[in-house]
C-alpha cells in the first residue's frame, strides 16, 4: 500500500488569545455512557478485559423501569453500560439504529444549571432540562445538550453528592469478581466522526456554543493514503481538560475509514475514546493477556523509529513486541496504540496513550496507523 502522503503542516490555529472568562468551565470527563445490546455482558467485558471495577447499578430493583445500567470505574475513568429492557423505548431505538456505541459524553461542572443556560442561549439544542436528583447521599444536578448525530453531552454537578455514582443507582456491593486494574487512568480525548462537510459546522458549534478552541488542524493531505483520506480538527475546552477531535471523510479513490464508520454506525458518532496510562508497556501487555485485540503495524515501523523520534526512556523490544507506536512533537513524546473495534460493527474502538510531554495526537503515526486500519477494512470488504 504505497502512495501515502504525510505533509508537515500542523496548523496551530490557537490565535484567540483574548482573555475572556470561560463561560463553560469543565472539570473533565465525568463519565462515558454506552448504549449496548447486553449491558450485563458489556460490563463484564470492561471489568474482565480492561480492569474496571464494579461501582453501581440502576434497574428495576432501584426503581428504574425501562433500562438496566452498570457503572464501572478505574481510577478517574467511569463507564456506564446501559441497555433497554423493553422494545418500545428510545434506548432500544438507539441500539437498533447504531449498534453498541457511545450515547453520552458527560462532563463535570460546578454548576449544571449555568452550563445549560450558557450553552442553550448560544444555540445548543436541549437534551435534558436541568433537574435535581436526590437520595440519602445528597444531590446531583444534571442537564444536557445535543452534539453530533444522536450523541449528547450531559453536564454533571456532583459537588453535593457523597454516594457511589448518582441517585437512582445503588452501590454494586462487594462482588466476588474483582479483576486487577490495568493502569488506565483517565479519558485523554474522545474523537467524533461526522459526515461530509460537517467538520467545520461542528467546530463552530464547539467554539460558539461551548467556548472550545481549535488547537490543531489536519487536512486531507496530512491524512491520506493512496486509497482514502480524512480531515480532522482538534477542539479543546478553555482549560484544556476536555479535548474532542472531529473527523470528516475526504475524497479518495476508495471509501475512507470515516465513511465505513458512518455507514455501519448509521450516522455520526464517537469513533474512539483515548484512555491514558503512566506505563503503556505494562498496561498493553495486561490488556492483551486479557483478550483486548490491537491493530498491528509492520515490524519495519521499528527499524528507523529512534531516528524519527530520538532518544526515549523505553526499551525498543517490548514496544515492538506489543506494537506500541511512538511520536514526538516539540514538547516531548507520546506512546500510543489502538484497539480493534470492540463490537462486531466496525465502529467504536479505544486508544491507549501515554504522554511524556507531548500534547499532540501522534501525527507521525498516521501513516502506519491508517495502513493498519485499511488492511482491516479490506479484510471486511469495505475498502
Ligand atoms: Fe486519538
Amino acid at each position: 500500500m504505497s502512495g501515502f502522503k504525510i505533509m508537515n503542516t500542523i496548523t496551530d490555529t490557537n490565535t484567540n488569545s483574548k482573555t475572556q472568562t470561560d463561560f463553560l468551565p469543565l472539570e473533565g470527563t465525568d463519565h462515558v455512557e454506552f448504549y449496548v445490546g447486553n449491558a450485563k455482558q458489556a460490563a463484564h467485558y470492561y471489568m474482565t478485559a480492561f480492569g474496571f471495577q464494579a461501582l453501581a447499578y440502576a434497574g428495576p430493583e432501584t426503581g428504574v423501569k425501562d433500562r438496566a445500567s452498570y457503572a464501572v470505574r478505574q481510577n478517574k475513568l467511569t463507564f456506564v453500560l446501559t441497555t433497554a429492557l423493553r422494545t418500545d423505548n428510545l434506548i432500544a431505538d438507539h441500539i437498533y439504529k447504531h449498534g453498541d456505541g457511545v450515547k453520552v459524553l458527560a462532563l463535570g461542572v460546578n454548576d449544571a444549571i449555568s452550563a445549560w443556560e450558557e450553552t442553550t442561549k448560544r444555540g445548543a439544542k436541549t437534551y435534558m432540562q436541568p433537574h435535581r436528583l436526590k437520595d440519602e447521599n445528597g444531590e446531583v444536578v444534571l442537564s444536557g445538550i445535543h452534539t453530533y448525530g444522536d450523541t449528547v453531552h450531559l453536564f454533571v454537578e456532583r459537588k453535593n453528592y457523597k454516594g457511589a455514582f448518582m441517585p437512582g443507582y445503588k452501590p454494586w456491593g462487594n462482588p466476588h469478581f474483582k479483576p486487577a486494574d490495568t493502569g488506565l487512568l483517565y479519558v485523554d480525548h474522545c474523537v467524533g466522526n461526522v459526515g461530509w462537510n460537517q467538520m467545520n459546522p461542528r467546530v463552530k458549534f464547539y467554539e460558539d456554543v461551548m467556548g472550545f478552541r481549535n488547537i490543531l488542524t489536519f487536512d486531507d493531505k496530512d491524512i491520506s493514503t493512496e486509497y482514502s483520506a480524512l480531515m480532522s480538527k482538534v477542539m479543546s475546552s478553555g482549560n484544556g481538560y476536555v479535548k474532542f477531535p472531529i473527523n470528516e471523510p475526504a475524497e479518495g479513490k476508495n471509501k475512507s475509514q470515516v465513511e465505513e464508520y458512518l455507514e455501519f454506525y448509521n450516522g455520526e458518532g464517537v469513533q474512539h475514546v483515548a484512555m491514558a496510562t503512566n506505563d503503556i508497556v505494562k498496561t498493553v501487555a495486561e490488556l492483551r493477556n486479557r483478550g483486548v485485540e490491537f491493530l498491528k503495524v509492520p515490524n519495519t515501523y521499528y527499524d528507523d523509529l529512534l531516528d524519527r523520534v530520538g532518544r526515549i526512556d523505553e526499551d525498543l523490544e517490548p514496544l515492538k513486541e506489543l506494537g506500541i507506536l511512538v511520536d514526538r512533537d516539540n514538547e516531548g513524546y507520546l506512546l500510543q496504540l489502538f484497539s480493534k473495534p470492540v463490537e462486531d460493527r466496525p465502529t467504536l474502538f479505544f486508544e491507549i496513550i501515554q504522554r511524556k510531554g507531548a500534547k499532540s495526537f501522534g501525527k507521525g503515526n498516521f501513516k502506519a496507523l491508517f495502513e493498519a486500519i485499511e488492511r482491516e477494512q479490506a479484510a471486511r470488504g469495505n475498502l
